[in-house]
């Protein structure tokens, strides 16, 4: 059995910051952000209860709604996220909790903007090893609490929200799957922790913040997407034509368009919505998969190849018929 998605769904917060109200903050432009990276706003949570968990739930929520799955016969919850509310419990299990899934195994995969495509491919090897019949897949973040809002590089680039899918094995649905690492590049771009304060250690109290090298990022990502793609493809038999729509991680829209003319594939196969949410990590695929979703694009037997980078350094795929 391979992992089929039934249901989407996905929740951002209310506020938007535009390009224009960002750059009363830092020393940036619309221009400039545009031009760059196609954003021109993100949303980004506003009040202490709008958090990591809240969003997650209600993409839950409505993921399982969209399916007509109730949440007591979910055996296996995974939320992707870099930035969750707890360090301990999993977000998983918070979530569990909220939407009332007692049956449900949970926990978290954190393997930054890879991370939903790193959860599908684990809940398809659940499922082709006859382990769990029903799954909820969440990518979330919010990543607005580990940007530093005085470094212009980072800042504009990011934004919050959750997605999600509902899952269940079936006789079709994933047709390939791949994902990949490499450690050595994870200073590239990276987020610390928080720093010890045993007895023994004397570190600094300041708070982590992402760092990243956006130009190496960059070539990363020009390089290892297509690689992903093709490789994807070979492994299922297809070819690029065979593909109706590319979901790719949606982090700037020159790396989305660069990989489209790498491919040689038009636009209208690759669907966006970075501009109106920014980069949102783990949580970028399944908001965009909603997205399309629910704006009716998707047929009955569609191809769809799923494809994101990110921190790690991680890559990741997955084929699937819809
Ligand atoms: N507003 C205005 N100027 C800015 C700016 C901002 N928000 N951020 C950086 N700049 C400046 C830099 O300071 C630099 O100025 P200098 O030439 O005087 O030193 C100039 O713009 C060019 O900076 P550079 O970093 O070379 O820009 P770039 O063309 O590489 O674009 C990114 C920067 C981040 C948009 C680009 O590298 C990128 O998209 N990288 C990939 C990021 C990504 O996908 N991350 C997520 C991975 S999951």
């Amino acid at each position: 059995m391979r992992a089929k998605i039934i249901g989407t769904g996905s929740c951002l917060p209310d506020k938007t910051a535009t390009n224009e109200y960002l750059s009363t903050i830092v020393d940036t432009s619309d221009e400039w952000i545009q031009s760059r990276t196609g954003i021109a706003e993100r949303h980004l949570v506003s009040s202490e209860t709008e958090t990591s968990l809240s969003m997650a739930t209600e993409a839950g929520r409505r993921a399982l709604s969209d399916a007509g799955l109730d949440p007591k016969d979910l055996d296996l919850i995974i939320v992707a996220t870099v930035s969750s509310d707890f360090i301990t419990p999993s977000l998983a299990c918070m979530v569990q909790r909220g939407l009332g899934a007692p049956h449900a195994t949970a926990f978290d995969i954190n393997a930054a903007c890879s991370g939903f495509l790193f959860a599908l491919n684990t809940v398809d090897a659940y499922f082709q090893a006859g382990i769990y019949q029903n799954a909820l897949i969440i990518g979330v973040e919010t990543l607005s609490k580990i940007i530093d809002w005085a470094d212009r590089t980072t800042c504009v680039l990011f934004g919050d929200g959750a997605g999600a899918a509902a899952v269940t094995a079936s006789e079709e649905g994933m047709i390939a799957s791949l994902q990949g690492s490499d450690g050595s590049g994870g200073d590239i771009l990276l987020c610390k922790s928080r720093s010890n304060n045993n007895p023994y250690i004397s570190t600094s109290k300041e708070p982590g913040y992402l760092f990243m090298d956006g130009q190496e990022v960059f070539k990363f990502a020009v390089k290892k997407e297509p690689e992903c793609i093709l490789s994807i493809l070979e492994q299922a038999g297809l070819t690029v034509e065979d593909v109706d729509y590319f979901l790719l991680h949606q982090a700037n829209y020159r790396i989305i368009s660069s990989i489209a003319r790498k491919l040689k594939l038009p636009l209208e196969k690759f669907p966006s919505n970075v501009s109106h949410c920014g980069n949102t990590s783990a949580a970028s695929i399944p908001i965009l998969l909603d997205e399309v979703n629910r704006a009716g694009l998707l047929s009955k037997g569609d191809i769809l190849l799923l494809s994101g980078f990110g921190a790690g350094l991680t890559w990741g795929a997955a084929l699937l018929r819809w």
